[in-house]
């Protein structure tokens, strides 16, 4: 059942990434009426000795663009429990403040939800969920639910994400662990599918015949930042390319799903891992910005990426031939994410004056959201020449109402939203998507629930959103042997200036995979006047 009492639990709600984004995200699902006093009831636990205010202080500074009132209603709803990881003791008391808060609503529906939130380091998941198992159930045998939510670092390689995927696999069922990947609650990375699949344009279009190469970008323009400790076990390939950005790619190589059923969809995503080739080294450059090792958590003689372009194969019917790079990098000259699509020349060509630029679609998932795609057209004018241009979609302009949601706040929701029609819930949901789509509709009050449903149901689909185990460890297999390869130093990183596009290497690794860069073009993102 998807109704009655619900319960958030965030665990680690003192951390780092509570504060950051858990609190934030359940305060804009409460803002936009997604959490409602009097049904919901939040939770944070961790080991710090607080009270409920202590917590509240704590949090409050991180929540933006609210009213004093609102922003009070909403911290009214947060108890704290303190407690140790590891220790019956601590969730007993969790559970009878859970309980004692269940009980006290008037819960017709005698249903319980409880959802848990793992802000917290991977090395305690397995004692955790041991704890959640033993001492936190949702008491009713049969309505209501448990559900747990993790995130990265899933283990470091195969083995060891396979240790923790059994060891969680032995607690819960697949369909109540849900892994966080936040690219995917991204809304250009979920406007995928759609692009793809509902665009008769497309279709005949996405393969081996017309796609010279495809690549898939992520760029930050600071370092590490105060994680050099952290981030110098994982390195770039674990923290940004074998999850967000594979994910990514993913969306892009998959075949079109047999519906848009979650496991449809995961289904697909897992067969084009199965066709990734393995990565051949000659394929792969790792860079490491100047600087980097001066972070004193960082070991002197580290050979950690901070930058990497690696070039996955596909072997199928549509793809064999075509490269798909993926580049990921911190401390380079901007910061965005995005996908490039470059076509192939155009046959034939008979403006052979000046040699054209590629047809190039580009997805921007960040910042300024957008998709655009060059062209080649006339100069305008007397004269005939040609030039490069773009069909341009850019959301600022074009969506000029719509707020686009947060990754985390969009994930959090699907975690617990009701598919159930009858639900309250509903109602909110769908004036969300109403919202959400520029128009802040009367359907509503023309209570025209059905087609709302089905359109609810079809875009929100429960773990669609969410890595299933055996996508998971798919992923692990395609990186594993390069990540032990460079963790034994068969391949060495090599420098670059921060500030700058990364190693030249990789530059030219792009050229020799075919991609073709278009000089004296630059897209501007459109800004309103
Ligand atoms: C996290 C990585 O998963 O994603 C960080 O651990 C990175 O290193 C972050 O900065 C980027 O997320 P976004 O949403 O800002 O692109």
């Amino acid at each position: 059942s998807e109704s009655g009492c619900l319960s958030i639990v965030v665990l680690g709600a003192s951390g780092d990434l509570a504060k950051k984004k858990t609190f934030p995200a359940l305060f804009h699902l409460f803002q936009q009426g997604f959490l409602q006093a009097g049904e919901v009831h939040i939770f944070g636990y961790a080991r710090s000795n607080l009270s409920d205010d202590g917590l509240r202080e704590r949090i409050r500074g991180y929540l933006k663009g609210a009213s004093d009132e609102h922003l009070s209603q909403f911290l009214q709803l947060i108890k704290y429990v303190s407690g140790s990881y590891d220790s019956g003791e601590g969730f007993e008391l969790l559970n009878n403040t859970i309980s004692e808060y269940e009980t006290s609503k008037n819960n017709e529906s005698g249903s319980y939800r409880r959802l848990f939130y793992l802000a917290l380091p991977p090395s305690v998941y397995p004692s955790v969920c041991k704890m959640i198992r033993s001492y936190c159930m949702n008491p009713s045998s049969h309505t209501g639910w448990t559900r747990v939510i993790v995130e990265k670092p899933f283990g470091k390689d195969l083995d060891s994400s396979e240790k923790l995927s059994a060891e969680l696999g032995k607690l819960f069922e697949e369909d109540q662990l849900y892994r966080i990947d936040h690219y995917l609650g991204k809304e250009l990375v979920q406007n995928l599918l759609v692009l793809r699949f509902a665009n008769r344009l497309f279709l005949p279009l996405w393969n081996r015949d017309n796609i010279a190469n495809v690549q898939i970008v992520f760029k930050e323009d600071f370092g590490t930042e105060g994680r050099g400790g952290y981030f110098d076990q994982y390195g770039i390939i674990r923290d940004i390319i074998q999850n967000h950005l594979l994910q990514v790619f993913c969306l892009v190589a998959m075949e079109k799903p047999v519906s848009l059923k979650p496991e449809h969809i995961r289904d697909e995503k897992v067969k084009v891992l199965q066709s990734v080739e393995p990565i051949k080294h000659e394929e792969v450059v790792i860079g490491q910005y100047d600087g980097y090792k001066d972070d004193p958590t960082v070991p002197d003689e580290s050979n950690t990426p901070t930058y990497a372009s690696v070039v996955l194969r596909v072997h199928n019917e549509r793809w064999e031939g075509v490269p798909f790079i993926l580049k990921a990098g911190k401390a380079l000259n901007s910061r965005k994410a995005e996908i490039r699509v470059q076509f192939k020349d155009a046959p034939g060509d008979i403006f052979r004056c000046k040699k054209q630029g590629r047809n190039e679609f580009v997805i921007r998932l960040q910042p300024s959201e957008a998709m655009y795609m060059k062209l080649t057209v006339k100069n305008p004018g007397l004269e005939m020449a040609t030039e490069q241009s773009e069909l341009d979609l850019s959301y600022g302009m074009r969506y000029q109402d719509v707020k686009i949601p947060e990754a985390y706040e969009r994930l959090i929701l699907d975690t617990y939203a009701p598919l159930d029609p009858s639900a309250k819930f509903v109602c909110n949901a769908f004036s969300y998507l109403q919202v959400s789509a520029g128009k802040k509709s009367s359907f509503l009050s023309h209570g025209l629930f059905t087609s709302a449903n089905v359109c609810f149901d079809r875009i929100r689909g429960d773990q669609q959103h969410f890595v299933r185990r055996d996508e998971l460890r798919a992923a692990w297999e395609i990186f594993t042997p390069l990540l032990h390869d460079i963790d034994a130093g068969k391949l060495k990183s090599v420098s670059y200036e921060p500030g700058t596009r990364g190693p030249q290497e990789a530059d030219e690794m792009s050229r020799r995979m075919g991609y073709v860069q278009t000089h004296g073009y630059i897209w501007v993102p459109p800004t309103l006047a």
